[in-house]
């Protein structure tokens, strides 16, 4: 059975049974710090299973696109590992709960799989008499082939968050004693490849404090996910998932792609090393191909999705040389992953061309830099050799990772080839020192690290209505770690929070705020602001003063940055509608940057938009602006806005009720963001340039307010100038500049 089968037997077999078939959310997560990517089928549920919104239906199924990254190291070498994979997976919300979960599930699993009963083994949490009895009793399951396990493999999601949880149960399949390890205690739960976890039952009962206190969900619901790729395995009676049909063809390409350009006849089986090596390309490039797919991540970069879609691409890049390929390659294997799912992921196609340019240019400039950087490591290498010493200091680590585009990751592999380690403190502690440097995101939780902020209550946002409010101090973070109290000359760097903020944190590309959080006893300058979670975090120094968790104090945002911000939001809103007039309707927003200083606006068209059509643009922005058009903003329920004609940005998920931003007889949009009350505010809006970012997308800044009024005073001084050297008035350079 192909992979393309399975997906439709799967979704088939649920809608037959009354589920709703729910397509895949995205992969690229945006306005959850604590994750990046989509890494359960249940993800896109969560406030469902809290009774916070409505479910999509009381049954429902899905393929779900996910990504995680906790077992890269095991991709290649073992069957069950995926970076990028699918999550097929069947939910009630408050409908059939253990018993229906269980009894759908071996149906499928025996009935229409046709999986042998007798390799089947079941797992169930250590307290789940429940769960066993139905097992063992309404479906027969002997005992000797179900086990009890805690926490780590039986309670979903194993590590506290919070989100709804459960206890679980697993379906395991005994592949064989020809993939076990021998070990006589090898046994379900065993790392090696001998049982396989299949699917995973999740009884979605809970939400879990940080102190591990359990608070039922409104209605119990079901949650499960079965991963695609090890199903094809099973059915397709592989050793690996990168020999399943998809990713062969992949992998195919990949080899076909290597042997043109190192003019080998190397064939996939010739040799362990090589496969391996095959096996981690064809996982990650179908990750990088996925993720840029979706449409919504700029491309490699240093940051967040960014740089794991960088880590992928040079970790497989690297691989490749050990196939011989020292030129980009993994570029042109894209097309066969469109071949490959592009049937059931049409973005796919959309996105090919896009895809494979920008995984040509990191491969490029990862190609150039690193021949110096492996010069580079191993002096390194041969000089703790020498020394007699096993650690690559972390100074050392980080120069490679800036100066060579090593993701540290790397160097840690390189490192363990050779049997020496990185001193992972020493190069945070670098990282930290270049952030500070940099002024960026020092004190705060970078994509992978994260802060454990669950215990403390939602912020409230009152930066809508006011830019300067009180509130307490909820918590303080120094160095990563909470801290009752910090002082102003030992602990300058400093994250606060408090109850209620009039602090826009960054998103939807609007900036975070600056400003000032103080009381009679200190002075807390906040340098941006961003979100974790429900929570807003103000990063800045402490200038002055003792600040303590529980201090009132008065949280002022920066009032001249802000109106700059907000004229640009709406400036950016009246860009979108006027491209959308002069360029045509089927330009859609793929990025967009609101700061205090010009905004900037991406958008997918697939030509340069004339200078004619910028000044028009420019023209119409001008007119509405002139007009005074008022600026409203409404809370409605999705459906509603989507009907009144709001634009929404297609990658981005919402939820039920959203926010609109209407701007009076131009448009509606959705739209978290800070804007003036009537355009007339804005002033004007200057565009100051309009480029290409990537095939199909086009980029335009443009300033407004006093931005646009500094530019045009420049322009005209500079004008000024230059009539005094030409010797003419100024409205006349033109004739005599060309004389
Ligand atoms: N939420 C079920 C799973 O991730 O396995």
């Amino acid at each position: 059975m192909t992979t393309q089968q399975l997906r439709e037997l799967f979704l088939d077999y649920f809608a037959d049974r009354g589920h709703l078939v729910q397509p895949s959310a995205p992969l690229v997560l945006h306005d959850d710090p604590t994750s990046l990517f989509t890494s359960a089928g249940m993800q896109p549920y969560m406030a469902a299973f809290r009774g916070e919104e409505a479910p999509p239906a009381p049954r429902a199924v899905s393929i779900q696109k996910c990504l995680r990254t906790n077992d890269i190291e095991g991709v290649g070498f073992h069957n069950r590992y995926a970076t990028f994979f699918e999550m097929m997976g069947n939910f009630s919300f408050g409908d059939y709960f253990k018993e229906g979960g269980i009894e759908l599930a071996w149906d499928f699993v025996i009935n229409v799989l046709g999986l042998p009963k007798d390799d089947l083994y079941i797992t169930v949490h250590t307290d789940d008499d429940e769960a066993e009895e139905i097992w063992h009793k309404n479906i027969g399951v002997p005992m000797e082939r179900i086990s009890r396990l805690g926490r780590e493999d039986n309670w979903w999601p194993k590590d506290r968050w919070e989100g709804p949880c459960g206890p679980c149960s697993e379906i395991h399949l005994d592949l064989g004693p020809e993939f076990g390890c021998d070990k006589p205690d090898c046994t379900v739960g065993c790392d090696c490849d001998r049982y396989l976890e299949l699917w995973n039952l999740v009884f979605q009962m809970y939400t879990e404090a940080e102190d591990g206190a359990l608070t039922p969900l409104p209605a119990p619901g079901i949650d499960t996910g079965f991963g695609l790729e090890r199903l094809a395995l099973v059915m397709q009676d592989v050793r690996h998932l990168a020999e399943t049909d998809e990713m062969a063809h992949i992998m195919d390409r990949i080899v076909a792609v290597i042997n043109e350009q190192t003019g080998s006849n190397y064939a996939y089986g010739d040799d362990a090393h090589h496969d391996l090596a095959l096996r981690i390309i064809t996982d990650h490039l179908r990750a990088t191909t996925f993720i840029l797919a979706d449409g919504t991540t700029g491309g490699p970069s240093n940051e967040g999705a960014g740089y794991v879609l960088r880590r992928f691409i040079r970790r497989a890049f690297r691989y490749g040389r050990q196939l011989g390929a020292t030129e980009p390659f993994l570029h042109k294997a894209i097309p066969a992953v469109t071949e490959a799912m592009g049937q059931h992921y049409t973005e796919l196609g959309e996105k090919e061309e896009f895809s494979a340019q920008l995984v040509r240019r990191e491969e490029e400039r990862f190609a150039s830099t690193l021949r110096q950087g492996m010069n580079m490591f191993e002096e390194i290498a041969l000089e703790l050799q020498q020394a007699r010493q096993d650690t690559i200091p972390g100074e050392k680590a980080f120069t490679l990772y800036d100066t060579y585009g090593f993701p540290v990751e790397l160097t840690v592999e390189m490192a363990a080839e050779r049997g020496l380690k990185v001193d992972m403190e020493g190069f945070e502690q670098a990282m930290a020192a270049q952030r500070a440097r940099s002024g960026r995101g020092a004190g705060l939780a970078t994509a992978e690290e994260t802060i454990s902020l669950a215990h403390l209550p939602a912020t409230e946002f009152v930066g809508h209505e006011t830019q300067s409010s009180t509130g307490k101090i909820v918590a303080i973070v120094v160095d990563g770690e909470e801290t009752q109290r910090a002082k102003a000359e030992a602990e300058a760097e400093a994250t606060v929070i408090l109850d209620a903020t009039p602090f826009y944190a960054e998103q939807g590309g609007q900036t975070g705020d600056e400003g000032i959080i103080h009381s009679s006893e200190f002075e807390f300058a906040v340098r941006n602001t961003v979100s974790h979670g429900d929570k807003v975090l103000h990063i800045g120094t402490l200038k002055r003063g003792t600040m303590q968790v529980g201090d009132e104090v008065t949280a002022a945002v920066d009032t001249a940055r802000r109106h700059a911000i907000m004229r640009n939001h709406t400036g950016t809103h009246l860009l979108h509608a006027a491209l959308r007039k002069v360029v045509g309707e089927h330009v859609s927003q793929s990025g967009s940057l609101v700061a205090p200083d010009r905004l900037r606006f991406d958008f997918t068209h697939h030509e340069a938009v004339t200078p004619e059509q910028l000044a028009e643009v420019e023209r119409i922005c001008n007119e509405w602006i002139l007009d005074n058009r008022s600026v409203s903003v409404a809370e409605m329920d999705y459906d509603e806005a989507r009907d009144q004609g709001a634009i929404a940005i297609f990658t981005e998920k919402y939820d039920q009720q959203v926010r609109t931003v209407t701007t009076e007889g131009i448009s509606m949009e959705l739209c978290g963001g800070t804007h003036v009350s009537s355009t007339g505010e804005i002033g004007s809006l200057h565009v100051i340039s309009e480029s290409s970012i990537a095939a199909g997308i086009r980029r335009i800044e443009a300033i407004t307010g006093t931005g646009a009024v500094q530019h045009h005073r420049q322009l005209t001084d500079q004008a000024h100038e230059l009539a005094a050297e030409l010797n003419c008035p100024p409205d006349d350079i033109r004739a005599h500049s060309s004389a």
